[in-house]
C-alpha cells in the first residue's frame, strides 16, 4: 500500500472550544501542565500511545506521537466562547475539578484565556443563562459573528491551522427535520431563524464553512445532520462526534462485548449516577436528559444485537438514570447492576461501582480528537471520521450503517485507520503465517 501524503504540522494549531466548563477548563489546564513538564497526559493515545506495525515477530511498535506528524503541545493555542465572562483560571476554579496548587502553576495562561460572547438561546439549554451573549438579527447574521471571532483569533495567534470542538452543554432533544437536509434549505433556515437551528449548529456550520475540522462532545444532533455532512464534502472539512465515551459508557462498552463474546444472557442493565457539576444540573432539565438518554442507551442494542440473539437479548431491560446531585461536584458515581443469565438458565449478577471523575476522563480525549482531526486534515480526509468512534458514546456515522460501539472494534478500525495513512499493512489478527 502506498502511504497517504500527509501536509506537516507546520506553525501553531488553534483549538477552538465552544463552552468553557468543566472539560474544557480541565483539558486547557491539563494541556498547559503537561507543556510545562507538571504532569503526565495520562489516557490520551495521542502522547501515550502505541501502534503495533508488521508482524509480531518484527517487534515494532513505536509510540504514535513519534510515528505520525501530529501538532505539538507546544504548538497549541487555547480560545473560547462561553456565556459566562469568567476567564479560564475563574472558570477552572468554579469547575472544581483541578486543585489550585497546579492551578497557581499556569495560572497568567489560563487568566490570558477569555470566552468570546456565545451565540445562546435558552430555549435549548433551559437551566443555563448568561451576560455574555451575542445580539444578532438572525441566525445567519449570529453565523457570521463567529466567523468573524474565529478569523480574528486566527490572525491575533497567527495560527496556521484550527480544530472547533463543541464542549457546551447538552441542547434539548431534537430531530432531524427538512431544515437539515441541504445547504440549501439549512441557510435559508438560518436566515429565517428557524427553531429547528439550535446554537451548537451555528457553531457547527461557522466552523464546517471555513473548512475547520468540526467535532461535538456532548450528544446534541450538531453537524451530525445531512445538511453539514454535505458542507463538510464541499469544504473537505472533517467532522467527528457525537458525545464523548467517558464515565459508565466506556465501562459499559467495555463489559458487553465481553458479555455476548461468551454468549451470556443479559436480563437487565440497569444504570443509575449520581453528579453535581453543571453538566449534572443542566441533564436534570428532563428535555436535555433525553437527549443524553438517547446517547447512553443506544450502545446495548448494537453491542449485543438481540436481532442475532434473541434468546440471549431480546427482553433485555435496560434502565440509565442520573440525577443531580450537588455534594459531589465533578466527581460522579455510577452505580450499573448486570442481570446476567448463563449456561441452563442459571442466574448471575454483576454489580460495578464507578467512582470517577467525569472531566478527568474527558479531558484526554478531547485532547486525542483535537489531534487526530487535525491530522485528518492533513491527511485530506474529510466528512464523518468513522475511526474516531473509539471516543463517543453515539458515533457519527453514515446513513446507510448501524454505528459501531465495541470499544475493541473501535480501537482495532482506529489504530488500521492509522496503519492506512502510514502505507503499512493492516492487521486483521489471523496470524496463520507464524504457523505455515
Ligand atoms: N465530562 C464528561 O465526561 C462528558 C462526557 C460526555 C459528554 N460530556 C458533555 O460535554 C459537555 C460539557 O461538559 P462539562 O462537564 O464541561 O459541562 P459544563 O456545564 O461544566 O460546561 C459547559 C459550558 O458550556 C457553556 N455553554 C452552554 N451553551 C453554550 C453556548 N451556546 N455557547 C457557548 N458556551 C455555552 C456553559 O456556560 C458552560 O460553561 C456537556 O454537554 C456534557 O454533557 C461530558
Amino acid at each position: 500500500m502506498k502511504p497517504v501524503e500527509i501536509a506537516p504540522a507546520q506553525g501553531k494549531l488553534g483549538i477552538l472550544l465552544v463552552g468553557l466548563g468543566a472539560v474544557s477548563t480541565t483539558f486547557i489546564a491539563g494541556v498547559l501542565a503537561v507543556r510545562k513538564g507538571l504532569a503526565t497526559p495520562i489516557g490520551s493515545l495521542t502522547q501515550m500511545g502505541t501502534i503495533r506495525l508488521g508482524k509480531r515477530t518484527e517487534g515494532r511498535s513505536p509510540r504514535i506521537a513519534d510515528l505520525f506528524p501530529l501538532a505539538k503541545l507546544d504548538d497549541v493555542v487555547f480560545g473560547g466562547w462561553d456565556i459566562f465572562k469568567e476567564n479560564t483560571y475563574e472558570a477552572a476554579k468554579t469547575a472544581g475539578v483541578l486543585e489550585s496548587p497546579l492551578l497557581e502553576q499556569i495560572r497568567p495562561e489560563l487568566e490570558a484565556i477569555n470566552p468570546w460572547p456565545a451565540v445562546f438561546d435558552q430555549r435549548y439549554v433551559k437551566r443555563l443563562d448568561g451576560p455574555n451573549v451575542k445580539k444578532g438579527k438572525n441566525k445567519k447574521d449570529l453565523a457570521e459573528q463567529l466567523i468573524a471571532d474565529i478569523r480574528k483569533f486566527k490572525s491575533d495567534h497567527n495560527l496556521d491551522r484550527m480544530v472547533m470542538i463543541w464542549c457546551g452543554s447538552t441542547e434539548v432533544f431534537l430531530k432531524e427535520g427538512p431544515v437539515h437536509q441541504s445547504i440549501e434549505a439549512f441557510e435559508r433556515g438560518l436566515e429565517a431563524s428557524d427553531d429547528a437551528i439550535p446554537s451548537s449548529m451555528i457553531y457547527a456550520y461557522a466552523a464546517i464553512r471555513e473548512g475547520i475540522p468540526y467535532a461535538n462532545a456532548a450528544p446534541n444532533l450538531s453537524g451530525d445532520v445531512p445538511a453539514l455532512v454535505e458542507l463538510a464534502a464541499q469544504t473537505k472539512s472533517p467532522l467527528a462526534g457525537k458525545d464523548l465515551k467517558t464515565g459508565q459508557t466506556l465501562i459499559k462498552t467495555i463489559i458487553a462485548p465481553g458479555l455476548k463474546a461468551r454468549l451470556l444472557g443479559v436480563e437487565g442493565w440497569y444504570s443509575t449516577n449520581i453528579l453535581g457539576n453543571r453538566d449534572g444540573e443542566v441533564l436534570d432539565d428532563p428535555e436535555s436528559f433525553k437527549t443524553k438518554e438517547e446517547s447512553k442507551k443506544s450502545v446495548l442494542d448494537y453491542i449485543l444485537q438481540p436481532h442475532l440473539y434473541p434468546e440471549l437479548y431480546s427482553d433485555l431491560h435496560h434502565v440509565v438514570r442520573i440525577n443531580y446531585y450537588p455534594p459531589r461536584g465533578d466527581n460522579k458515581e455510577g452505580w450499573d447492576n448486570i442481570d446476567l443469565v448463563g449456561w441452563l438458565g442459571y442466574k448471575m449478577q454483576l454489580k460495578v461501582n464507578f467512582l470517577c471523575r467525569d472531566s478527568i476522563l474527558a479531558a484526554p480525549i478531547v485532547l486525542d480528537v483535537a489531534l487526530f482531526l487535525d491530522l485528518a486534515k492533513r491527511s485530506g480526509l474529510f466528512g464523518i471520521q468513522e475511526w474516531l468512534s473509539f471516543y463517543f458514546k453515539s458515533p457519527q456515522h453514515a446513513a446507510a450503517l448501524y454505528p459501531e460501539h465495541d470499544l475493541f472494534i473501535q480501537l482495532m478500525k482506529l489504530k488500521n485507520t492509522l496503519r492506512y495513512l502510514l502505507g503499512e499493512e493492516l492487521i486483521t489478527h489471523l496470524g496463520r503465517e507464524y504457523y505455515d
